[in-house]
Order: C-alpha cells, then structure tokens, then sequence
C-alpha cells in the first residue's frame, strides 16, 4: 500500500455570528508513505485549520479525511483519541510542554496512555531524548530548557508512538534563525530515519528545499508549487 492519507473535497466554514467563513475549499491532495510535503500561506489562509482537520483536532464542514482505510471524519470520540495519540505525531509552533513535568516525563506521558508500563515508556523516552542530543537536560524542567531545547523535546514526544504521520505547523516559528535551522534538519533526519510522512506548515526556504512536494494555500485552494 502506498498512500498513506487522502483529503478528498475537504471544505472547513467557520460560522460567526455575521458570517460564513469559507476556510477550506474543496480541498484535495495525497501523501504517500515516508512522503514528506511542506504548505506554505499568508497568516490566516488556513494552514492551521487544515492540519487540525488532518489530525483529528476539529471536524470538517464535509469531504472526507482518509488515513490508511479509515475516514477520520467517521470516527467516535474516543476512537478519535486513539487515532491522534498512535497514528499522529503533532508539532506546534509553541511547544505546549507540561511545565510541572521533566522532559523524560513530558516525553512519555503519549506513551502512557497508551501502555501503562512506565519501565518501558521510560526507556524509550530516555532513547530518543538521547537521540536528539539531550541527555544531560532529561530531568530538566521545562523553564529549565532553552526554546530549541524545549522544541526538540517536544520533537521527541511527537515521535515516541512511532506514528505514521507527523504533522508541524510552524515548529520553528518562535526560534531563532540558527536554532531553527537545527531543529529543522533534526525533524528532517528523525522523520527520514524512522520512515515517517510529514506534513509541515514553515515558510523556511530550507524546508522547501528538503520536502519532496510543496503546496501553497490560498482562497481556499492548495496548489502545487
Ligand atoms: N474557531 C474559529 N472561528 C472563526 N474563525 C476562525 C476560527 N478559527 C480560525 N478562524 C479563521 O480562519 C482563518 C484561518 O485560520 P488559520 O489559523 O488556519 O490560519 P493560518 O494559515 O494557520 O495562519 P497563521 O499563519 O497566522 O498561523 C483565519 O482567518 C481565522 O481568523
Ligand atoms: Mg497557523
């Protein structure tokens, strides 16, 4: 099997209460196994909106969201739990980090909540942190990390289930220039490592040099570019 995801006639309206926003316009792309794409758009064009429909975090207006045999859309609360915590590894342009928790615990908490043995979620927490060069900084505490550091932990969470799909939306937005660049090839080299798809939300030139297709929304629409 080669497709991995297909977005087939995806519209997202937002409804105010004095208008119907049309975010999302028919919207229709496929991302292959270990295919990695990068969308680009103007602040507001609906980027965002986009990879949360694709994550399961909100509900599409209609059109259909379908990850290996399975229509999102279609899917009951708790099996959209389960979906966003085995097959989805999120990266946000903040890293959402629990700050009453260490890194290694940070880390492992997706890992929990889906195999309650802590010994095991432990060990593979500590693995990857170890993988993205932060050994020494596994007990440190949020506020105890610098910005790339916290991202890269945050790097490490998103991978620990070994999901198929990692979706960014702007990971490096809040860095700056240099730590940005490293925490970008790191996503890179982890994603191509473990044989991951990505779909990454960044206006970095890097970025659109690295991903094998790039997509840019507006009104609505995606197009190659
Ligand atoms: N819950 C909501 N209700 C109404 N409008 C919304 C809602 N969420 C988002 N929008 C609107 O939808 C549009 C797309 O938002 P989205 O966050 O997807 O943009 P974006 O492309 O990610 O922008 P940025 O680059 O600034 O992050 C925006 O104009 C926003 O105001
Ligand atoms: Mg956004």
């Amino acid at each position: 099997m080669d497709k991995l995801l297909e977005v087939k006639g995806l519209v997202k309206n937002y409804i105010t209460e004095s208008e119907t926003l049309h975010i999302l316009k028919e919207i229709n792309f496929r991302i292959k196994y270990k295919e990695k794409i990068c969308i680009t758009g103007e602040s507001g064009s609906g980027k965002s909106t986009l990879l949360n429909l694709i994550g399961g975090l909100d509900k599409a207006t209609s059109g259909s969201i379908i990850f290996e045999d399975m229509d999102i859309a279609n899917l009951e609360e708790d099996e959209l739990t389960d979906f966003r915590n085995k097959k989805i590894g999120f990266i946000f342009q903040d890293h959402y980090l629990l700050e009453e928790f260490t890194a290694l615990e940070n880390v492992m908490i997706p890992y929990l909540m889906n195999d309650f043995n802590k010994t095991k979620g432990m060990e593979k927490a500590s693995k990857i942190l170890t993988e993205i060069g932060l050994k020494k900084r596994i007990n440190h505490y949020p506020s105890q990390l610098s910005g790339g550091e916290k991202q890269r932990v945050a790097i490490a969470r998103a991978f620990i289930n070994n999901p198929g799909l990692i979706l960014a939306d702007e990971p490096t937005g809040n860095l700056d220039e240099k730590n940005a660049q490293s925490v970008l090839e790191l996503l890179f080299d982890i994603t191509v490592k473990e044989n991951h798809s990505l779909i990454i939300v960044s206006h970095s030139n890097q970025i659109l040099k690295l991903a094998g297709k790039n997509y840019h929304l507006e009104n609505g629409k995606l197009n190659l570019i």
